[in-house]
C-alpha cells in the first residue's frame, strides 16, 4: 500500500495569523491543508501560494460543526497523515463580561476551546499509533496576564492552555509534541480598524509570528519548545 503523505492541518487559514502560517509553511515546501468557513479567501490563498515549493489545499470547514469535522478528517485520512495540527481558528468580542450576550460567549468557547479540542481528538489516534506528530495551539497573551473586555476569550484560551498542558504529559512517551504559542497584539482583522490605525506601528506582524512557529515546528531533535510568549517590543497595547 502506498505510504500516506504527511500534511500540516491549519485551522482558520483564510486570514490573519493562519494565512501567514500557511504561507510560511508552503514556502518551506510543506503540504498544508488549510480550513476555514470563507472558502473564497482560502481559494485566494491557494492561488497566491501556487508558485511556492509546498502545496496549499483549501477546505471549507466550520470547526464548531462536529459532523463536518468528522467528514473532513475521514476524507483527508484516506491518503494523508496529519503530522501537525495547528489550532489557530479563533474569535473574540472585546466587551465587558456584563455586556456579552450568551450567544457571543457560546461562539467564543465553541470555536476557540471546543473546536480546538475536537480537532485534536481527531488527529491524536494516528499520531499516537505512529509515535510522531505535533499539536500547536495559537493561544494568546491572556494566558500570561489579565486583559479586561476578554472574559470569555480568556476562559477559552486558558481552558485550551490547561487542556494542552495535561495532554502534553499524557503524550510524553508517544513522541507527540504539544507546543503552545501565546502572542500579544498582532495586526489582523480580529482587531477593529480604529485599534489598528492607532497602534499598528507597535503591533506584531503575522509574518513574524509565522516564522517563529515554523522554526519551532521544524526543529528536528528530541527537544520540544513547550511554551512561547510573543509580545511587541514596546509591550502590550
Ligand atoms: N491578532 C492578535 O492580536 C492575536 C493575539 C493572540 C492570539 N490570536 C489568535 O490568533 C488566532 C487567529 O486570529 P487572527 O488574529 O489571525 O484573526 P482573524 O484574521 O480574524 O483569523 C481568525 C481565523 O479563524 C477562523 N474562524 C473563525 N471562526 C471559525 C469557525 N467557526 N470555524 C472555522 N474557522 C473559524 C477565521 O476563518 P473564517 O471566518 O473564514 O471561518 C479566520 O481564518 C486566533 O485564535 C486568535 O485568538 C490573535
Amino acid at each position: 500500500m502506498a505510504e500516506k503523505k504527511k500534511i500540516v492541518w491549519i485551522t482558520g487559514a483564510s486570514s490573519g495569523i493562519g494565512k501567514a502560517l500557511a504561507t510560511e509553511f508552503v514556502k518551506n515546501g510543506i503540504y498544508v491543508v488549510g480550513t476555514a468557513r470563507r472558502i473564497d479567501l482560502l481559494e485566494k490563498v491557494k492561488h497566491d501560494l501556487s508558485s511556492y515549493p509546498g502545496i496549499f489545499e483549501p477546505y471549507k470547514l466550520d470547526v464548531t460543526d462536529n459532523t463536518s469535522v468528522d467528514n473532513f478528517f475521514r476524507k483527508i485520512s484516506q491518503d494523508s497523515f496529519v503530522e501537525c495540527l495547528i489550532n489557530n481558528a479563533g474569535v473574540t468580542s472585546f466587551k465587558q463580561a456584563s455586556e456579552n450576550s450568551f450567544e457571543e460567549i457560546r461562539e467564543i468557547i465553541e470555536v476557540n476551546l471546543l473546536g480546538s479540542i475536537y480537532a485534536t481528538q481527531k488527529v491524536l489516534p494516528q499520531m499516537i499509533e505512529n509515535k510522531s506528530g505535533a499539536i500547536i495551539n495559537i493561544l494568546s497573551a491572556v494566558t500570561q496576564k489579565v486583559f479586561t473586555e476578554s472574559s470569555a476569550y480568556s476562559a477559552s484560551k486558558n481552558g485550551l492552555h490547561a487542556y494542552a498542558k495535561v495532554l502534553r504529559e499524557e503524550l510524553r512517551d508517544k513522541n507527540v509534541r504539544v507546543i503552545n504559542i501565546s502572542p500579544g497584539a498582532t495586526v489582523t482583522e480580529i482587531w477593529s480598524n480604529k485599534v489598528i490605525s492607532k497602534h499598528s506601528d507597535k503591533m506584531m506582524k503575522t509574518e513574524d509570528i509565522a516564522k517563529v512557529v515554523y522554526q519551532v515546528y521544524s526543529g528536528n531533535s528530541n527537544l520540544v519548545v513547550e511554551e512561547i510568549v510573543l509580545r511587541p517590543v514596546t509591550g502590550d497595547l
